[in-house]
């Protein structure tokens, strides 16, 4: 699980966040949202142990982050893609698994990798990819981790309507096939209620959490559910929320 106390940011001159407090149980998915500059990246950025609190603390399954880190119980999508430009794409999943230590799953791997729609790209290197396959293998290798606890800034961000569906129905399974604890940040309302169990909604400068809004929708979520009333409920008041309307 994850569990942010009283979590302030702040850079030399600029308060991030302020005041967070969230909890994220064992298995769940929790996405958060809001306008740019509200302080998401950083927020993830804390929880994964790459920015240090003001004050506040952060603990991930009872670790601080670093731990976490060194036991490779969080896997990291950034917002850009940071893949290594001389390793194909198949060692780019491949290699923080063995960096970690943790037993090979080439099969997995190529599996994950054909998955995202890059079979026939296991050999190229980044180079040779577009931005959104770049971000597709980045996912990949995520999963591949197999870490407990995975941090999302806005994967799909680069990617077309169509993989970024087909991408979110992948990120999902995997979640519901392992119970991953998930924090995803989207700054697309829809994905933000379709992907998740909790939907957090953070505003201002410094950020601050406004609201939370439960999504207690049945899964596997499908269109039937998109076209539903309850699903546009939600979303009408994740809108709400996030113009400061009352909900
Ligand atoms: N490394 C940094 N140094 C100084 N200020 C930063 C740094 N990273 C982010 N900020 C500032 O912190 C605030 C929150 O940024 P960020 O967490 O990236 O927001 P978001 O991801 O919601 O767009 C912004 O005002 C941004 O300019
Ligand atoms: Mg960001």
């Amino acid at each position: 699980m994850i569990a942010v106390e009283d979590l302030t940011v702040a850079y030399e001159d600029v308060v991030a966040v302020e005041g967070i407090d969230l909890s994220v149980d064992a298995g769940r998915f929790v996405t958060v949202i809001g306008p740019s500059g509200c302080g998401k990246t950083t927020l993830l950025r804390a929880v994964g142990g790459l920015e240090t609190p003001t004050r506040g603390r952060v603990r991930v399954d009872g670790d601080p982050p670093e731990r976490a880190q060194q036991r490779a119980n969080v896997g990291f999508v950034f917002q850009r893609h940071t893949l290594l430009p001389w390793k194909t794409a198949l060692e780019n999943v491949t290699f923080l698994r063995r960096l970690a230590g943790k037993p090979p799953d080439p099969d997995g791997a190529r599996d994950l990798l054909e998955r995202a729609g890059l079979a026939g790209f296991a050999d190229a290197r980044p180079a040779a990819l577009s931005g959104g396959m770049r971000q597709r293998v980045a996912i990949a290798r995520a999963l591949h981790l197999g870490a407990d606890v995975l941090l999302m800034d806005e994967p799909f961000g680069e990617l077309d309507e169509l993989t970024r569906e087909t991408m979110g129905l992948e990120v999902r399974r995997v979640w519901r096939g392992e119970r991953k604890t998930v924090l995803f940040v989207t700054h697309s309302v829809p994905e933000a209620v379709l992907l998740g169990d909790r939907c957090v909604v953070v505003r201002g400068s410094p950020g601050r959490i406004v609201d939370s809004i439960d999504v207690d929708l049945p899964r596997p979520r499908d269109r039937d559910v998109l076209e539903s009333d309850p699903f546009q409920e939600r979303v009408a008041a994740v809108r709400a929320a996030l113009s400061g309307g009352a909900t």
